[in-house]
């Protein structure tokens, strides 16, 4: 049967399942030719439950298409978050022959979280669960689980990390399947809540190979800065078993300033870069999204470098990825030179899916931006915003659309910034139901889910106490990728 993907409020290129429950991405990897993703499922129902891994795949990372549930629930108990690895020369000794598969790292949710196995021979379609699992026993820990398994070039070590309430426990393997535990890390950073899904890998700085750190990532849930579950990155070293960090200070580095970008995991096998992809939600709602019959999307892919700020500190980068360029709808509107007081209606705009690129000197304003999905007669607007006293990039979600489905859903949300070159950038993608900001070439990010009325369709420029040079401004469509 054909499924319709043109409902209001479907993202029309963020991927969403065809319908249910969906949330963290799982076990990404490029292999052969396609993206892999996977992704925490429940096929039964729109709630959390049942939870499997759901699959897609794509051949660009803009245009997806859902395939068979690859893994469900067994004797051992639900199947969450884990990771990819391929092992193409067959280490593992799974495979019947020389030719090697993928293999599925997952934690069984059962009485004990206890991490396993699957593996495959025909490019993640079919599963078998490895008879000697778990290839990694409970040690006695309440929440341990989501593995992450990366290859350590270096030591010539597979590593496998995972969460372990509030810290990070490493393990390392030859053959994909005995592994041997290193060391732990925690006790820093943010601790509000519990440590979920890490992430780990190595990048250069301002593109020097031989300058790099190693990046941790964790996310937590609850306590983070946008209220609820979020992400944070760690800077350091990693030498085949130990992390550890290396940063001026012991700041808390937030991955996103908005609520929706959630356990975000890298593929493994994209050899030249890392490119990232979240859940777009936040467990303290996400069970209430107004959506309909699914529940869940993922945020764009994203790719992921280092570079140093003008303090020479190190800070974690995140651009759209350069395939979504390749996909952008014709340009709708554009303007240059322009000096703008007050309040600017972009006649006959009426639009749902766009990408605005955009470079702007404040001048005298004291705050300017865009008011997205906007309609006057509705009262409904998400402001994209800069504050020029206090230096930050503001998504204010407070009159988007449907707020009233949780208590905590409508809200502003806001990322220190510093003006360079006393320029502001701001590269925002609009969907149906969600805003990316991607600020200042992506030193600031910010994703918000909204779900406005599909007539909310209206964009104003704004800027408030004085005049804001519009440098630049280009908008293009977003079209369907479905
Ligand atoms: C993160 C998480 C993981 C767990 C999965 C369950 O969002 O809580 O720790 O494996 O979701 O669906």
């Amino acid at each position: 049967e054909e499924i319709s993907y043109d409902q209001s409020l479907r993202p029309q290129y963020h991927y969403t399942p065809a319908e249910n429950w969906m949330n963290d991405p799982n076990g990404m990897v490029y292999y052969e030719g396609e993206y892999h993703l996977f992704y925490q499922y429940n096929p039964d129902g729109d709630q959390f439950g049942n939870m499997s891994w759901g699959h897609a795949v794509s051949e660009d990372l803009v245009h997806w298409e859902e395939q068979e549930v690859a893994l469900t629930p067994d004797e051992h108990g639900m199947i969450f978050s884990g990771s990819i690895m391929a092992d193409k020369e067959n280490k593992s000794g799974l495979f019947p022959g020389e030719e090697g598969g993928l293999i599925a790292f997952y934690t069984s949710a059962g009485n004990v979280q206890d991490q396993r196995i699957a593996y495959s021979t025909d490019s993640g379609r079919t599963w078998k669960k490895h008879e000697g699992n778990p290839v990694v026993p409970n040690p006695g820990i309440e929440d341990f689980r989501d593995p992450k398994v990366i290859w350590h070039e270096q030591s010539g070590k597979y590593i496998m990390l995972l969460a372990a309430g509030k810290k990070v426990m490493f393990y390392g393997s030859e053959n994909l399947v005995d592994w041997e535990y290193l060391s732990e890390f925690g006790d820093t950073g943010a601790q509000g809540g519990v440590w979920e899904t890490p992430e780990l890998f190595e990048l250069p700085v301002d593109g020097d190979e031989e300058d790099t750190r190693w990046v941790l990532q964790v996310d937590m849930n609850p306590g983070s800065i946008a209220g609820g579950s979020g992400g944070q990155y760690f800077l350091g070293d990693f030498d085949g078993a130990v992390f550890t960090r290396q940063e001026k200070s012991n700041d808390i580095n937030w991955v996103d300033y908005g609520t929706d970008f959630y356990a975000a995991q890298a593929f493994n096998g994209m050899d030249d870069r890392v490119v990232w992809m979240a859940w777009m939600s936040n467990w303290t709602y996400a069970s209430s999204l107004p959506t309909d019959p699914w529940r869940g999307a993922m945020s764009l892919p994203r790719e992921v470098t280092l570079q140093k700020d003008n303090n020479g500190e190190v800070q974690l980068i995140q651009q759209p990825a350069d395939e979504l360029k390749d996909h952008r709808g014709e340009l709708l509107y554009e303007a240059a030179g322009i000096e703008l007081e007050g309040s600017e209606t972009i006649d006959g705009f009426e639009e749902e899916t766009y990408e605005i690129t955009a470079e702007m000197e404040p001048g005298s304003s004291g705050e300017f931006g865009f008011r997205i999905r906007y309609s006057p007669d509705m009262q409904e607007e998400t402001i994209v915003g800069y504050d020029t006293k206090n230096d930050v990039v503001f998504t204010d979600r407070l009159n988007s659309g449907k707020t009233d489905f949780h208590d905590s859903f409508a809200g502003v949300y806001r990322a220190p910034s510093r003006l360079e070159d006393g320029t502001v950038k701001l590269h925002i993608f609009v969907d149906r139901s969600s805003v990316e900001v991607f600020a200042n070439d992506g030193q600031q990010v910010l994703t918000t889910r909204i779900f406005p009325f599909p007539e909310s369709s209206g964009l104003e420029i704004y800027s408030k106490e004085g005049d804001v040079n519009i440098k630049s401004l280009q908008i293009y469509d977003r079209p369907s990728a479905w």
